[in-house]
């Protein structure tokens, strides 16, 4: 069971954030940035379920980073994030970050938790995907339980090497060349007892290994969990228009204008996270119309459905999709 203790409300913005402060900043890596954040005056801060992101506001944006911690409550949250000169700005601006400075964020939220039932856990990681894994590794070595650690990075730009040593012991199987941590992946995900779970992030290829391999040798789709960076660049897409079958009302979505950034505009209120098709907060149920999946966390099954829609990124392959809102 994931163990999560309670603690005392953080400071709040007026939206209901968490208002911290910039504690550290260090290179966990080369271009691979750790900030630590606190309380302003300190305190813990609310506990999370291992492999949880925080939300930050970074300028316009909002961008979701993985914790690094073990989820208990404790007085600081850990983020390490890789500098993405091509991405959307959300790198740049948390590279940019100084002690003292203040930040503002939405509680962690949980998108890629370990199961509880699980007898013995296979982590996988490779590059800053090493984030959410680092902190599954620190609670399952808190918690006694059974895990290992197979992590692939360029030589010399491994993140957090030293913590995954103390953490894992040997569990830790690091690889700087992909042909070593794929034959070894290969081998360990067909010689697990039953009951094994694997979790993999990291680059898509490594991603796409572990889950046709897993397929491939007969594991439930159930077993293997993939957290994603983000969807793949999108194009800005057809114009459509959402129908709002509760409340009668009718949003344009203009082509380069999200669903969800249209039904904002309008007034809609939607929850939402990561912005990027990956974390399952902004599910719309689809009432009418068929959508054009671009999400990475529904499964393709629920794509065949076709009655939810991830708002972020996915759209409309009808002139309308009506949306039970
Ligand atoms: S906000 Fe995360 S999937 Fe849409």
């Amino acid at each position: 069971m994931t163990a999560v203790l309670s603690a005392p409300p953080a400071a709040a913005t007026e939206e209901g954030g968490l208002l911290l402060t910039v504690a550290g900043v260090e290179e966990a890596a080369p271009g691979i940035r750790t900030v630590t954040l606190r309380r302003p005056g300190g305190g813990l801060l609310p506990a999370y379920p291992p492999g949880s992101h925080l939300v930050l506001s970074c300028g316009d944006r909002r961008n979701a980073y993985s914790l690094t911690g073990d989820g208990m409550a404790a007085p600081e949250y850990r983020i390490s994030v890789l500098l993405c000169p091509d991405g959307d700005g959300g790198s740049a601006f948390v590279h940019a970050l100084q002690v003292g400075d203040a930040v503002v964020a939405a509680g962690p939220r949980s998108a890629f938790a370990p199961v509880s039932t699980a007898r013995h856990h296979l982590l996988v990681a490779g590059g800053i995907g090493v984030t959410p894994m680092l902190s599954h590794a620190r609670a399952a070595a808190r918690w006694g339980r059974s895990f290992e650690l197979f992590y692939g990075h360029r030589p010399g730009a491994g993140a957090h090497r030293a913590e995954l040593a103390d953490v894992c012991g040997p569990r830790l199987r690091a690889f700087e060349q992909a042909a070593g941590l794929l034959d070894a992946l290969g081998a360990a995900l067909a010689d697990q007892p039953m009951g094994t779970h694997v979790y993999v992030c990291g680059p898509a290829p490594l991603m796409a290994f572990v889950e046709e391999t897993a397929a491939g040798l007969g594991w439930p789709g159930d077993r293997v969990h993939a957290e994603r960076f983000s969807a793949a660049d999108l194009d800005p897409g057809e114009p459509f228009v959402a129908r709002l079958a509760r409340s009668g009302g009718r949003v344009p979505v203009p082509a380069g204008v999200s669903l969800l950034a249209a039904l904002e505009a309008a007034g809609v209120a939607v929850p939402s996270m990561c912005r990027q098709g990956v974390c399952g907060e902004c599910r719309l149920t689809v009432t009418a119309g068929r959508p054009l999946h671009r999400d990475l966390y529904l499964s393709p099954p629920e794509h065949a459905s076709g009655d939810a829609v991830m708002c972020c990124v996915s759209r409309s392959l009808d002139d309308e999709l009506e949306l039970d809102l």
